[in-house]
């Protein structure tokens, strides 16, 4: 149970709780936390509020009996002051550096949605536009610069579902191929391959194509068809690259049971068209149509590693997984703290990840992004699944109901 104290019988050991503070009106990260020195005194006594509260069941200490302000240093609030600001700006240009690469996102899927209609209607400058879009992913990822991979929240109808899919495959197939060091060239048809890997679908109708419940055999059928439907668009508009062709017609081509177009042997694939394939099923696993049905980044990572191992390239999924490390963005965990957090940036670290702490004290729309070992020096404990959150938290962390990822340059170019 919570108690209230004055600033002053405070002492090292204290849980305390900034109840009804502003997280930037305080120099802190958390809202609740336990005492660890003086400074951290000084710094609460600096806020210019006279109570705060006390949990004594998580304390290792009791409260001071009376009231103390012999040791509080006088520059402490100009200290806490300086330190408060300082944070504020640093959390706040973090904050919106987050904001632009999610309206980037969502320009480039509607960007995506306008090319993919243009060559459906057999406009050749839009498959222009698509080379264009798909070389500036790949130029990101052939760049050498150091990047950094965003969680992108968003929400989803079926019309907008197949842009931000291609969106996805497309930029962490680049990103894949950049870990298994695939030469420009091939870059360039992979990103190509992948943004468009689905193109076909558009010829499938849609009450088919989203039909729920359980489909026919002949739906399913004519569902396969979008890999061919898939190259025949391509092929009466340009002169596309074959390896680009064969990303589009092979994807899904697996080594086993479900494989299509079945006249395809797997032994024939080519890299890119097996790094579709992984990140294709990775998207479809993390975004199903049905949210209920949805796994957790963590939890599809495993279930591939289990059930696709020798259905799809060993090497190719071995560096997929290991390129979104442990704790890919998006997933929940619990901190060795206790908190609870979700993954929203992975760089070079990817157990130190950049995370929104559920604070239910913060509102939602002001939760920080707090990098762990830098900010703070906790770190993940565990990985949750939606089931272990309260109702509460699980709103929280999770307003939206599709992950997207996004990559940004972090700091500078590598030397
Ligand atoms: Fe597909």
């Amino acid at each position: 149970m919570l108690k209230k104290i004055s600033v002053k019988r405070l002492k090292v050991g204290l849980h305390i709780y900034l109840k009804d503070i502003p997280w930037f009106k305080h120099p802190f990260f958390r809202s609740n936390f336990k005492i660890k020195s003086n400074n951290e005194i000084y710094d609460i006594q600096g806020i210019g509020c006279e109570y705060v509260y006390y949990d004594a069941a998580l304390s290792s200490a009791e409260p001071l009996i009376e009231d103390s302000t012999s040791n509080v240093p006088k520059t402490s609030g100009e200290q806490s002051t300086k330190i408060k600001k300082e944070r504020s700006i640093a959390l706040r240009k973090r904050k919106e550096a987050f904001i632009k690469t999610e309206k980037k996102f969502i320009a480039s899927a509607e960007k995506a949605d306008q090319i993919m209609q243009g060559i459906l209607k057999g406009q050749i400058s839009f498959c222009e536009e698509a080379e264009q879009m798909a070389n500036e992913f790949a130029d990101f990822f052939l760049s050498d610069a150091e990047t950094t991979l965003n969680l992108i929240n968003l929400s989803s109808s079926d019309d907008t579902a197949l842009y931000y899919h291609s969106l996805n495959v497309a930029i962490l197939s680049c990103m894949l191929g950049s870990e298994l060091g695939i030469d420009a060239v091939d870059m360039r048809n992979l990103s190509l391959g992948a943004l468009m890997h689905d193109i076909g679908k558009s010829k499938i109708p849609k009450k088919v194509l989203y039909k729920s419940g359980s489909k026919t055999k002949a739906e399913l059928e004519l569902i396969k068809m979008h890999t061919f439907y898939g190259v025949e668009i391509l092929s009466t508009l340009k002169d596309v690259h074959r390896d680009v062709m064969k990303a589009i017609y092979h994807h899904h081509v697996i080594n086993g049971k479900g494989s299509y177009p079945s006249s395809v042997d797997y032994n024939s694939k080519s890299v890119i068209a097996k790094i579709v394939t992984v990140v294709n099923v990775y998207d479809n696993l993390i975004n199903n149509r049905d949210v209920n049905k949805s796994l957790t980044p963590h939890k599809a990572l495993a279930y591939m590693y289990k059930v696709y191992s020798g259905m799809f390239d060993n090497n190719v999924l071995g560096h997929f997984i290991r390129m979104l490390g442990v704790y890919p963005p998006g997933s929940i965990c619990e901190l060795d703290s206790g908190e609870i957090a979700m993954v929203v940036s992975i760089g070079e670290n990817p157990l130190l990840p950049e995370v929104v702490l559920c604070d239910l004290n913060v509102p939602k729309n002001e939760a920080m992004i707090i990098k762990l070992g830098t900010d703070i020096d906790s770190k993940v404990e565990r990985v949750l699944a939606p089931k272990d959150l309260t109702a509460d938290q699980l709103k929280y962390l999770s307003p939206k109901t599709k992950i997207g990822y996004y990559a940004e340059v972090k700091d500078k170019p590598k030397e």
